[in-house]
């Protein structure tokens, strides 16, 4: 008999196994690259598709390891999890029947986290793994929960998890942070969209990401907006529907390929490139004098004949420079005539990849946690590197790519979690990147 299922595109993932990514380096990049949707953006539509038993459906969705881990994650709680074609999911959360997010899924991905404020808030209660900390420091989850409490939840937090449940409906009100975050800010609003009366969020963070979830939450039906730049207000509603939307482009991605482009004297045309939401570090790019333009979803970048200049970078959540966007540009400050100083203020360890960095012939000195110096300008060199992060797997690859001779990047499958294709990408540019697997 034939099978009744609605035809399946199958997903072939991007290796998870251990990977090790060979580039022989010294080769200028030209060509255009088409930017994928933003990891960031997506993982959090995904979440806010349980606020109803509706059908949501996405397209734009970057085809990555974190995005196939939280559809798992969903389907492992009962949520109906399609994925038709490349590039698209549709989600419907009728019959959630296991309100437990378990340790496997945070300790694979940490926005997993997120699903906290969207099934508290829609079941009433939930069970959801701490997701600890991870390369890039400690990274606790205090703000949420205290989010959480702030809107009427009842938390408890026994062997690991975080046990959550609210009496009734969760009640609306004012939730402070101390301090900017984005995801804090993303799982409040979340859980308010379905909360008895209003809610005001304050610091909000003023991520496009952010934004991109407040557009979706409208087309469900939410009273949800941005009233002032850093504060967003609901209206809390007894239910909300499903609706369909195209994830925004990748702004960090965007700004990787920018990098590529500048770190090899190369030239690329970005399609699909998110131009509005990378002010601050096309600027950046201005004073370091790479020739960057951009408008209408197209960014250009000449870097034939420039000459970098050295520069102080400080990060800062949006619409400062993008903690994310901190080690590609560490690798183009190696290539800068001069010394730069490096604050990084969002997150503590995330510095520490420098130091493969330095392997490849980098002047670099980690100061401290948050501080480093990079003098330049230095030929980088091939070697055999190993990375354990997302953003320093991708900037190994734009170190190999311009530098002298062969670089291995052992544990080049971190990158996978959240760039789409990104060897072949590169090597449709004009890049000599192979991935070989553990042992070969
Ligand atoms: N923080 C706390 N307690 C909390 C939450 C955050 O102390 O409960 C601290 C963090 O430790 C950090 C600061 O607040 O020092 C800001 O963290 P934030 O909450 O803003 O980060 P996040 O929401 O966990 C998201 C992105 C990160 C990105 C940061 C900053 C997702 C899934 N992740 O993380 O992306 O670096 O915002 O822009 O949206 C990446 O894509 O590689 C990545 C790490």
């Amino acid at each position: 008999m034939a099978d009744a299922r609605p035809f399946q595109w199958e997903y072939k993932p991007d290796p998870v196994a251990p990977e090790i990514l060979r580039i022989e380096g010294g080769r200028r990049l030209e060509g255009s690259v088409r930017i994928s949707g933003a990891k960031n953006a997506a993982l959090k539509l995904m979440a806010a598709a349980t606020l109803t038993g509706e059908r949501c459906r996405f397209d734009n969705v970057p085809e990555i390891e974190d995005v196939r881990v939280l559809a798992e994650v969903l389907r492992d709680i009962g949520v109906t999890v399609d994925h038709p074609e490349p590039n698209v999911y549709e989600i419907a959360s009728g019959d959630v029947d296991w309100l437990f997010v378990p340790l496997e899924a945070a300790a694979k991905m940490r926005a997993s986290f997120i699903l906290l404020g969207p099934l508290l808030t829609r079941f009433g209660r939930v069970i959801i793994s701490n997701p600890g900390g991870d390369r890039i420091g400690r990274r606790p989850v205090n703000l949420h929960v205290d989010a959480m409490r702030a809107l009427g939840a009842e938390i408890e937090y026994r062997n690991g998890y975080y046990f959550a449940k609210s009496p009734g409906r969760l009640r609306g009100g004012p939730v402070n942070f101390p301090q900017i975050t984005v995801m804090g800010t993303e799982n409040a609003m979340l859980a308010a969209v379905l909360a008895d009366g209003h809610t005001v969020i304050e610091p909000a963070a003023q991520e496009p990401e952010v934004d991109d979830l407040i557009e979706f939450l409208q087309k469900m039906g939410a009273e949800v907006e941005r009233t002032a730049p850093n504060r967003i207000e609901i209206e809390g509603r007894r239910r909300v529907r499903g609706a369909s939307h195209s994830v925004v482009s990748d702004r960090i991605e965007a700004g990787t390929f920018i990098v590529a482009a500048a770190a090899t004297r190369g030239h690329l045309i970005l399609e699909n490139a998110p131009c509005d939401h990378l002010g601050a570090f096309m600027d950046l790019m201005t004073l370091m004098g790479v020739e960057v333009r951009g408008g209408e979803g197209r960014i250009e970048v000449n870097a034939s004949s420039i000459d970098l200049k050295a520069c102080d970078i400080q990060t800062q959540p949006y619409p400062g420079l993008a903690t994310d966007l901190q080690p590609p540009t560490c690798v183009l400050l190696t290539q800068a005539a001069g010394t730069s100083h490096v604050h990084e203020l969002v997150f503590e360890d995330r510095l520490e990849w420098l130091g493969e960095l330095r392997r490849m012939g980098a002047n670099v000195e980690i100061v401290d946690q948050h501080h480093a110096i990079i003098n330049g300008p230095t030929q980088l060199r091939g070697a055999d590197v190993e990375i354990g992060d997302l953003r320093a797997g991708a900037s190994l690859i734009l170190a190999a790519l311009a530098a002298d001779g062969v670089t291995t990047i052992r544990g080049a499958h971190h990158v996978h979690r959240g760039y789409e294709k990104i060897d072949r990408k590169f090597l449709e540019l004009g890049a000599r990147i192979e991935r070989l697997s553990e042992g070969t």
